[in-house]
């Protein structure tokens, strides 16, 4: 007997998104980042959740078109650029791509004098040392059309969350004169520093996140704008990089449990990304002892767990579990 494909998931995942959304907002533990002082003044009780498909779809609940700022979530998208502009291998000669097991924020680098990975401070202040352009100007330019395009839409810095970070990042000052001091930053520090304080200020909205992720997971191309901002060989590598590394220490739990490409920020937001399916953003500022948003972990482990998104998963096999449902 033939199978049939009838598109009844669309109902089925929003629902699925409304009932994780009743239910985790219950949860009221965990506590805004402080460290950069303008970031405390974020509403501890947003949340939203939101789900973008390959083919442009957006599927929403709750605050999702609060901005907030993208913070580590910009590394994700900064290496891709990185290894766009330069190869592969450049890359790889300044940043590994080891978990670190260590905060975001660590001082550490690896016995080869390079960063354990681009998804934690040292290694993004390297990449963003990286990018190309005559002044600093035309290199935010460059980031916030990269940004701006996987979300299809204009993105814009806010300027008090720069400042504010500016003013207080001595630790990512001292992590930045580390990498001079292995040769892995070529211009001023304080320049790269101030770009890389701009490019963590970037405002996004959890809608945002999950059209993001969903063009990672469409191999590079916006499946809403259908522009291609990113080629298929930095997808591949900032997937990777995201499955192993994007969670802080939390990165093999994380693999383990959840199986999927995720990277957070500590204003709250994650983007998470199954391949070639979609991308999910969620916000939420209540934060976890390692920086990830608790409420964003927990709707992601649900949703992994209940639709089978675990990459590893084998129940799932083959099928897209949004728009295909079998019967007969
Ligand atoms: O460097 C910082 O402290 C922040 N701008 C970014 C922190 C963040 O989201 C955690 N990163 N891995």
């Amino acid at each position: 007997m033939t199978k049939k494909v009838k598109p009844s998931g669309q109902k089925h995942l929003l629902q699925a998104l409304e009932r994780l959304h009743h239910k985790h907002g219950s949860c009221h533990e965990g506590e805004v980042a402080t460290y950069i002082p303008e970031l405390a003044k974020a509403n501890p009780d947003h949340f939203g959740i939101a789900v973008a498909e390959v083919d442009g779809e957006v599927y929403e609940v709750g605050e999702t078109s609060s901005e907030f700022t993208i913070q580590s979530i910009s590394k994700a998208f900064l290496f891709g650029l990185a290894v766009e502009t330069h190869g592969r291998d450049a890359v790889l000669k300044r940043i590994g791509v080891e978990p670190s097991g260590e905060a975001f924020n660590s001082l550490e680098l690896r016995s080869s004098r390079k960063p354990f990975n681009p998804m934690i401070n040292a290694g993004a202040i390297t990449d963003t040392g990286m990018v190309t352009g005559r002044n600093s100007q035309e290199k935010i330019e460059k980031i916030l059309a990269l940004l701006s395009g996987a979300a299809g839409r204009d993105l814009r810095i806010d300027k008090a969350v720069y400042r504010s970070e500016k003013e207080t990042g001595h630790r990512n000052r001292a992590i930045g004169y580390l990498l001079k001091n292995v040769d892995l930053i070529d211009g001023e520090v304080e320049e790269v520093l101030d770009l890389y304080f701009q490019q963590c200020s970037v405002l996004v909205s959890a809608r945002d996140l999950a059209i993001m992720g969903a063009t990672l997971a469409n191999l590079g191309t916006n499946p809403v704008t259908g522009k291609e901002v990113l080629s298929f060989d930095s997808v591949r590598d900032v997937l990777s990089v995201m499955f192993t590394c994007g969670m802080y220490d939390f990165a093999g739990e994380w693999a383990f449990r959840v199986g999927i490409p995720a990277k957070s920020g500590v204003a709250g937001g994650i983007m998470a990304v199954i391949n070639r399916q979609l991308g999910i953003g969620t916000y939420s500022p209540r934060l976890d002892s390692m920086g990830n948003s608790l409420r964003g972990i927990r709707v992601c482990t649900d949703l992994a767990e209940e639709m089978g998104l675990h990459v590893f998963n084998f129940t799932n096999v083959g099928s897209s579990f949004i728009k295909a449902t079998f019967d007969q």
